[in-house]
C-alpha cells in the first residue's frame, strides 16, 4: 500500500478536476461556487482521490470560462471569497485530499488591473510593455502587424482606440503577457507564494508551452500551431522556446520553499519528444501527457502509447500523467461510442451533422479504458462527470453556448461547452440536485439518468465502479514497474508489483481470462471469458 503522505504523492495520485462553475451550486444563484464544493466534500472522499485541480475560480468577465484572470489572488465574488477558499482548503485536508489550483499565466483578462491600465496609458508607455503592443501595417497602420491567427479566430492581433495592436493568441479578452517583463515574472512569483502560503498542494499551468516569444521583425512565417508544426529545436517564435525553462526554474526555487514542494503539472502541447523538458524536477515537475486521450480504440495504439509515455517519464525522472477527458474534449463515454473513422478534433471543432454515437458502447470502452489507465504507473487526472459515465451534450441550444471558439468562429465551430453542462446530483430535484436554477449551459432531460443518487447503490454503475477501482488502486500500487505480459491477441495485458495484473480486451470477440482472482473488471464477465471491450484485474491466488 502507498503511503499517501509521501513528499512525492504526486507521482501515483489519482487528481480529479473540478470546473468550478458546472461542480456544485452552493448558494443558489445559478453558478458553482465554493460552498458547492464544501458540500461535496463527502463525496470526493468516498470516491477515493488524493487531489483535486480546481480550474480557474478567479474574478473574471467570463470570456473563456475564467481562462480569463482579471486578479490572480482573489476568488471570483459569484463563486465565493477568500475565507471560503481556506475553509474548503481545511475541509479538504481533513478528508485527506489535496489541491492544486489552475494558474494562467500566458495571458491576462482584458479587465485586469495592468491591462486597463496600458489602455489608458497610450503607446509606449511603460504600463503598455507588460503586454505586447505593437504598430500595425499598412499607410495608417490599419494592418495587423502579421498574419498570424489565434486558437479562437482568424487572427491573434486586436487593435485599440489610439491605432496600436496587441497579441492575443486566445481571445481578444485575454492579451498575453510579456515575460521579458521582469515585473510581470515577479508578479506570478507573488502569486505563487499567495496561493501556496495558504496551503495549496500545487498547480496546473495553462499554457505553459507559450509564455516565452521572439517577436523580433521580420515576423516568422508559422506552419502552423499545433504539435505537429513545431521544430524540434525550439525555434518557434510563440511556442515551446527554451527559455521558458528559465521561468520554470525560478518558479521551482519557490516551490522549493515550502515542505513537501509544492508540485506544478505543465499543460505543455510541445512535440513528444521535448515534452519531459516541462517534467524535469528542476522545472515543473510534471506534464500532461494527451496521448492516451487521442488514441484510437486499439490494443497496439494504447501499448505504443503507453510504452513511449512511460520512457518519456523515464527521461525526465518524473512519473508519467494519464487524462481521458478534461473540459476541453468530448468526454470520453461519448468518444468511444463515435465510429472508428470519426475525427473527434473535427466533431468537435464542426457544427456540421453530428455523427451517430453508439452510446452502450462509448460507455463499456470508456470504463474499460479508464481502468486500463488506473493500472498503469504514473498520475492520473479525472475530470467531474466521467466518473459517472457522463455523456458529452451533443445538442446544446445554439442560444446556450459560450465557448469563444464558437462565438468567434461565427457559429460553425461548436466548441467545448458540451462537456462543461452542471453535474447531475439527485434525479428527481430541480436542476439534478446542482443547484437551481441551473444559470448557465441547460442540463437535458437525460442527465437525470446520470445522477449519482441513482447510481450510489448500484453496484453496476460506473460510479460504483471507479470508487472500488480508486479504492483498490490504493492498496495495490506498488512502485513504478511495468511488465508486459503474453496477452490473447486484440487484448493489452501488463503485471504490476505486488502479483497483480490488468487485460484489457479491444477485440471483438472474447478472450480468455488469465488465471488468477478476479479483483474487479469494467463489465459483466463470461466466465472464464473477458468479453470485448472489457478490462479485468487480476491477483495471484
Ligand atoms: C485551457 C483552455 C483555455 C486556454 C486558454 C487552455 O489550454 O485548458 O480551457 O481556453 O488554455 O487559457
Amino acid at each position: 500500500m502507498t503511503d499517501r503522505s509521501r513528499a512525492d504523492w504526486w507521482r501515483d495520485a489519482v487528481t480529479y478536476q473540478i470546473y468550478p462553475r458546472s461542480f456544485a451550486d452552493g448558494n443558489g444563484d445559478g453558478m458553482g461556487d465554493l460552498a458547492g464544493v464544501i458540500d461535496r466534500i463527502p463525496y470526493l472522499r468516498d470516491l477515493g482521490v488524493d487531489a483535486v485541480w480546481l480550474s480557474p475560480f478567479y474574478p473574471s468577465a467570463l470570456a473563456d470560462g475564467g481562462y480569463d484572470v482579471a486578479d490572480y489572488r482573489d476568488v471570483d465574488p459569484r463563486i465565493g471569497t477568500l475565507e471560503q477558499f481556506d475553509e474548503m482548503l481545511a475541509l479538504l485536508r481533513e478528508a485527506g485530499i489535496r489541491v492544486i489550483v489552475d494558474i494562467v499565466p500566458n495571458h491576462s483578462s482584458d479587465q485586469h488591473e495592468w491591462f486597463q491600465e496600458a489602455l489608458a496609458a497610450g503607446r509606449g508607455s511603460a504600463a503598455r510593455d507588460r503586454y505586447i503592443f505593437r504598430e500595425g501595417r499598412g499607410a495608417d497602420g490599419e494592418l495587423p502587424p502579421n498574419d498570424w491567427p489565434s486558437h479562437f479566430g482568424p487572427t491573434c492581433w486586436t487593435r485599440v482606440a489610439d491605432g496600436q495592436w496587441y497579441l492575443h493568441l486566445f481571445a481578444p479578452e485575454q492579451p498575453d503577457f510579456n515575460w521579458d517583463h521582469p515585473e510581470v515574472r515577479a508578479d506570478f512569483v507573488r502569486t505563487l507564494r499567495f496561493w501556496g502560503d495558504r496551503g495549496v498542494a500545487g498547480f496546473r499551468v495553462d499554457v505553459a508551452h507559450a509564455l516565452v516569444k521572439d517577436l523580433s521583425e521580420p515576423y516568422a512565417r508559422l506552419a502552423g500551431y499545433s504539435v505537429e508544426h513545431l521544430p524540434l529545436d525550439g525555434s518557434h517564435p510563440l511556442f515551446d522556446r527554451d527559455e521558458v525553462h528559465d521561468v520554470y526554474a525560478e518558479w521551482r526555487t519557490v516551490f522549493n520553499e515550502y515542505d513537501p514542494p509544492l508540485v506544478a503539472v505543465a499543460e505543455s502541447w510541445a512535440p513528444t519528444e521535448r515534452r519531459p523538458r516541462y517534467a524535469r524536477a528542476d522545472g515543473l515537475g510534471q506534464t500532461f501527457n494527451f496521448d492516451l486521450l487521442v488514441a484510437p480504440w486499439k490494443a497496439k495504439a494504447f501499448r505504443t502509447v503507453i510504452e513511449h509515455n512511460l520512457e518519456l517519464a523515464a527521461a525526465s525522472e518524473s512519473s508519467s500523467t494519464w487524462v481521458l477527458s478534461n473540459h476541453d474534449v468530448v468526454r470520453h463515454a461519448t468518444r468511444y461510442g463515435l465510429g472508428d473513422e470519426v475525427d473527434l478534433v473535427a466533431w468537435l471543432m464542426s457544427d456540421g451533422t453530428e455523427p451517430v454515437v453508439d452510446a452502450a458502447r462509448g460507455l463499456q470502452r470508456a470504463r474499460a479504458a479508464t481502468m486500463l489507465m488506473l493500472a498503469l504507473p504514473g498520475a492520473s487526472y479525472l475530470y467531474q462527470g466521467e466518473e459517472l459515465g457522463l455523456p458529452e451534450v451533443a445538442d446544446l441550444p445554439r442560444e446556450a453556448l459560450q465557448d469563444p471558439i464558437w462565438l468567434r468562429s461565427g457559429g460553425t465551430e461548436k466548441g467545448r461547452d458540451g462537456c462543461r453542462v452542471p453535474l447531475p446530483w439527485a434525479s428527481d430535484e430541480p436542476g439534478f440536485g446542482f443547484g437551481a436554477p441551473v444559470g448557465h449551459l441547460p442540463q437535458p432531460e437525460w442527465f437525470g439518468g446520470f445522477a449519482v443518487d441513482r447510481q450510489l447503490d448500484d453496484p453496476d454503475s460506473t460510479l460504483a465502479l471507479y470508487r472500488r477501482l480508486l479504492a483498490l488502486r490504493r492498496d495495490l500500487v506498488a512502485g513504478d514497474e511495468l511488465t508486459w505480459l503474453r496477452s490473447p491477441a486484440g487484448a493489452l495485458r501488463f503485471a504490476r508489483a505486488g502479483g497483480w495484473e490488468s487485460i484489457t480486451n479491444f477485440s471483438n470477440r472474447r478472450c480468455a481470462l488469465p488465471a488468477g482472482r478476479v479483483l474487479t473488471s469494467s463489465g459483466p464477465l463470461d466466465g472464464d471469458r473477458l468479453p470485448p471491450d472489457t478490462t479485468a484485474w487480476i491477483i495471484a491466488d
